[in-house]
C-alpha cells in the first residue's frame, strides 16, 4: 500500500469488495411502498399521468410551493446567521420550546414545567427512530402497537430498531368509517407497559379520527391500562385547524401523563426536504427529563450526531415572531381549505362519472389523505392503464387533485369499478 499512489490503492480496495461473494448474492430490496411509486411515476410516459401518492401538498396548479412566511424568514437568516458550526446533539433550545407551544400550547404545564425532554430531529421520521431507538434499549420487554391500518413506515421503523410490531383494531372498512368499540375494546386488551402508537390527527392512510369525545376514551383505556402512548404528529393544522387538531394529544397530556409526541414540520411548513422534526418525551419530572435527554442524545450521537439546522431555524424565526406566525397561519388554512373544496370535487365527480357507488366518505375524512376503498388490483390498472398513481393500499392523496386532473381522475376510476 506504502508503494502504490492513492489512486491505485483505491482501485485495488474496489476491486477487492466487488469480488467478495456476498456481494454477488446480494438480492435487491423492493421499491418502497410510497416513496418508489414517484420513480415509477417519473419513468411512465402516459399524457397526463397523474401522481396521488406520497402526502405533499400541491396547489391548484400542481405545484408544492414554498410558503411566503418560509422566504421572509430565510431572507433573515441568511442576513443574521453567523456560522454554520455544529448544532448541540439535541439541536436548539428555542425550537424545543416552540414546538412545544404548538403542540400542547405556550402556557400548558407540559411546555413549562420541564418535565419534558425535546430534541430536533431530522424530520417527522427521524424523530419516530430516535423514539423507537430509545424505546427499545429502555423498555426492552415492551411491543408497540400501531392501528390497522397504518403508515406502512410505522413497523419499518420500530422493527429496524429492535421493537416488536403489533396491531389494534381501528377501521371501519364497510363505511368507511372509525369503528370506536373495535378500537376501545383492542386497546383494552393490550399489556400494561406496552407501548401504542397513534395518529394525532388526519390517520395516514385512512383519513378517520376519533372525535373529542372519543379521544377522552382512548385516554382513559390507555390510563387505566398502563399504556405509553407514542403520538405521531405529522399534519397539524390540516385538519380542522392548529386547536382543533391537537384535541387528541391534549386529552392524553393529564397532568400525571407519560407519553411521547414525534412531531414534523414537513406539511404545515411546507419543508418537506428540509427535514425538520422533533421529539418530544413527556416524563414525570424535570430529573427524570434530564435522564430521558442524555439516552436520546446518546442514539442521536450514534446515528446522525447532531441535527440540519436550516429548516428548524426557519421555523423557529417564524413561530417567535406575531407578524409572520400570522401570514403562516393565514397560509396552513389556504392549504387546509383546498384540500377541504377538494375532497368535495372529487366526491361530487366520483358521483357523477361512476354512480351507484359510494364515495360519499371522502367529504367526512380530514386531512391529506382519504381511503378508497379500491383494491390492490384496480390500483394496478389505474397505473399501468391510465397512469394514475396511488398507493396500493386504495390510499389517494387527495392534495394531489387538481381542478385540470379530477375529471380524468374521477373517469379512470369509474372504469376500473
Ligand atoms: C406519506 O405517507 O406519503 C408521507 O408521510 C411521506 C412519507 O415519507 O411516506
Amino acid at each position: 500500500r506504502t508503494q502504490t499512489s492513492p489512486e491505485q490503492s483505491l482501485t485495488v480496495a474496489q476491486l477487492r469488495i466487488q469480488d467478495l461473494p456476498m456481494f454477488q448474492q446480494l438480492q435487491a430490496a423492493p421499491p418502497d411502498a410510497i416513496l418508489g411509486l414517484n420513480e415509477a411515476f417519473a419513468r411512465d410516459t402516459t399524457d397526463g399521468k397523474i401522481n396521488l401518492t406520497t402526502g405533499v401538498y400541491k396547489d391548484a396548479g400542481g405545484t408544492t410551493p414554498v410558503l411566503e412566511c418560509v422566504k421572509e424568514a430565510e431572507r433573515r437568516l441568511v442576513e443574521t446567521e453567523t456560522s454554520k458550526g455544529y448544532l448541540g446533539i439535541d439541536g436548539m433550545k428555542e425550537f424545543g420550546d416552540a414546538t412545544r407551544g404548538l403542540l400542547f400550547g405556550a402556557d400548558h404545564e407540559i411546555t413549562t414545567s420541564g418535565r419534558t425532554a425535546t430534541i430536533q430531529a431530522p424530520g417527522g421520521t427521524g424523530a419516530l427512530r430516535v423514539a423507537a431507538e430509545f424505546l427499545a434499549t429502555a423498555f426492552p420487554e415492551a411491543k408497540i402497537w400501531c392501528s390497522r391500518p397504518t403508515w406502512p413506515n410505522h413497523p419499518g421503523i420500530f422493527s429496524a430498531a429492535g421493537l416488536e410490531v403489533a396491531e389494534y383494531d381501528y377501521f371501519d372498512a364497510a363505511n368507511g368509517t372509525l369503528d370506536a368499540q373495535a378500537l376501545l375494546d383492542s386497546l383494552a386488551q393490550i399489556p400494561a407497559g406496552d407501548i401504542v402508537c397513534l395518529h394525532a390527527c388526519c390517520h395516514n392512510p385512512s383519513g378517520v379520527d376519533p372525535t373529542p369525545e372519543q379521544w377522552q376514551e382512548v385516554s382513559r383505556v390507555i390510563t387505566d391500562g398502563g399504556l405509553l402512548p407514542l403520538v405521531d404528529f405529522a399534519y397539524q393544522g390540516f385538519g380542522d385547524g392548529l386547536e382543533p387538531d391537537s384535541a387528541g394529544l391534549r386529552a392524553l397530556a393529564g397532568p400525571d401523563c407519560k407519553l411521547l409526541v414525534a412531531s414534523s414540520f414537513s406539511k404545515n411548513f411546507g419543508l418537506y426536504r428540509e427535514r425538520v422534526g422533533a421529539l418530544s418525551v413527556v416524563t414525570g419530572d424535570p430529573d427524570t427529563a434530564a435522564v430521558v435527554l442524555s439516552r436520546l442524545k446518546q442514539t442521536i450521537r450514534a446515528n446522525y450526531s447532531n441535527p440540519p439546522s436550516h429548516g428548524a431555524a426557519i421555523v423557529t424565526t417564524i413561530l417567535g415572531d406575531d407578524q409572520l406566525r400570522a401570514g403562516w397561519e393565514t397560509e396552513l388554512a389556504t392549504m387546509r381549505a383546498r384540500i377541504n373544496d377538494t375532497r368535495q370535487a372529487l366526491a361530487d365527480g366520483l358521483a357523477e362519472a361512476a354512480a351507484g357507488h359510494d364515495f360519499s366518505s371522502i367529504t367526512r375524512q380530514r386531512g391529506m389523505f382519504s381511503f378508497s376503498g379500491l383494491a390492490p388490483e384496480q390500483v394496478d390498472r389505474l397505473k399501468n392503464e391510465f397512469g394514475v398513481y396511488m398507493v396500493r393500499n386504495g390510499r389517494i392523496n387527495v392534495a394531489g387533485v387538481t381542478p385540470d386532473n379530477v375529471g380524468r381522475l374521477c373517469e379512470s376510476i369509474a372504469a376500473v369499478l
